[in-house]
Formats: C-alpha cells, structure tokens, sequence
C-alpha cells in the first residue's frame, strides 16, 4: 500500500510538472527570439500587420534549420546590440553591420550580405560628390546609432563631419522626410533603404559614390556560443543550396 501511495505521488508530481510545463506554452528553449528595426525595406519593414523583408525571410529560415519558433520584437535600432547583450533577445537581425565597437558587446555570425552606406540629395543640390559633404553649412541626417550616424558624427580628423553636422532621426524614412522639407542638406543610410526611400519620394537622388563598404551579419550574445556555432552553421547550408541568394534576388532586382 506505502508503495502504491509513493508511485501515485510520483505520477502525480510528473502530471504537475508536464502541466506547468504545458502551461508556461514555448519555453524560450523553443523559440529564437528576434529583435530588429522594422523601418529598414527591403531588410525589414511593415506590410500591413506583417513583418517582411530580407531578414524577416532569412530568419525564418534559420529558426526552421534550428527546431525554433521564430519571435519577432521590433525595436529601437540603438537597443538591439544592447537588448542582445543583456540576453533580452537571442539575435538581433536588422541590416547590422559588423563593426569593431560592437564587437565588444556581441558576437557576430558570418556575414550574410554586403552594405553600402550612400549619401541621399535633393535632385539639383549644391552636394555633387563626398567632398561637399564637409561644406561649412552642410547637415546631414542620419538613423540614430547606426554606422552612418557613428562615422559621419566623428571628427574631421577621423573621416567625419563633426557633431555639429550631424542630425540623427529615429528611424531612415523620418531622416528622408527631413530632407525633403529641407532640414537637412543630404542623409546617409545604406544602398537598398535609399533606394527605395528615393522610389518612394519625388526629387530625391542618390550620389554615385559609395561612401563605406560594409559587412551586415547576426548579432548574437557572447555566452550563447552554442547558437553562434548553430546560426553559422544553418547560414553555410542557406548559402550553399542557394536560398540565401534566392531571398536576396527576391527582394534586391538586379538593374
Ligand atoms: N547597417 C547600418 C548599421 O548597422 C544600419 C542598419 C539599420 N537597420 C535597421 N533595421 N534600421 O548601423
């Protein structure tokens, strides 16, 4: 009988612990949680209610190789790198460019794709090259915290424009809009975002040269060292059997 009490108890303890279990639904085990910067087309943007883009698409794919539900949190760009070294979210996917500084914060995967930081103007400005970017009375707009804001910001000395020419704007599209009502002179934001801010607003041009080359890769936090190997691992196959070209090629077309 004392038995048969301690195996129901034990059957019972079981039952409570799959029912907890069941309850608190997708462990973050299950699940690969996302942040990124939605305001970003064609890497990642809105469609109604939906998320879409190059990294929504990629991402997808790499949650499915790792067994893990796919969460998306839309956030400020400046606190992704942060958001993933504090273990908020597992992977910040967002057009990231890998750089040195935020490499002492985060680890990032291989790289997935090349960016091009350009400078956006309006057709028949004064600024015809990268030279006249660093004219006296020149402001350039920016997203806050990313590449463009962080180079352009830095002394002259340095390769920037000072401070005191740089506005940052939360996101590229309010960046642009400053620029089309004129209170900024040019912004500088990677290729693929100009090019469909420039689509979506009248008079607006791109300049021809390209004014930084850039890595983009997944930020991942430096104790996860499992799912940078994992992440890696999914990219390798994504880019051998051709889906990673194919996602590009989808929303990227070739001129
Ligand atoms: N490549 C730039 C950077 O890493 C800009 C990325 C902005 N991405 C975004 N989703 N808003 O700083």
């Amino acid at each position: 009988m004392k038995a048969m009490k301690k195996v129901l108890c034990l059957v019972l303890a079981v039952m409570m612990l799959l029912t907890l279990a069941a309850c608190s639904g997708n462990t973050t085990e299950d699940q690969l949680i996302m942040a990124t910067n939605a305001n970003f087309p064609p890497y990642e943007y809105m469609e109604g209610e939906e998320y879409a883009g190059i990294d929504i698409d990629l991402a997808e794919k790499i949650a499915e190789k790792l067994g893990k539900e796919l969460v998306i949190e839309n956030v400020e760009f400046g606190s992704i790198v942060t958001g993933v070294q504090s273990g908020k979210y597992d992977v910040g996917i967002a057009g990231m460019t890998v750089t040195d500084e935020r490499k002492e914060q985060v680890n990032f995967s291989d790289s997935y794709a090349t960016g091009v930081q350009v400078v956006i103007v309006k057709e028949g400005s004064a600024i015809t090259d990268l030279d006249a970017l660093g004219g006296a009375d020149v402001m350039i707009g920016v997203q806050q915290d990313t590449t463009g804001h962080i180079y352009a910001s830095d002394t002259v000395e340095n390769g920037g424009y000072g401070e005191d020419h740089v506005t940052p704007f939360l996101n590229g599209a309010d960046a642009v809009n400053a620029l089309v009502a004129g209170s900024v002179d040019a912004v500088i934001i990677d290729q693929e975002p100009a090019k469909s801010f420039v689509a979506a607003n009248e008079g607006l041009k791109i300049l021809e040269a390209e004014w930084a080359v850039e890595d983009y890769a997944i930020a991942i936090n430096k104790d996860d060292t499992q799912l940078l190997a994992d992440i890696n691992k999914a990219l390798s196959e994504l880019k051998a059997d051709g889906t990673i070209d194919a996602i590009i090629a989808e929303y990227i077309k070739a001129e």
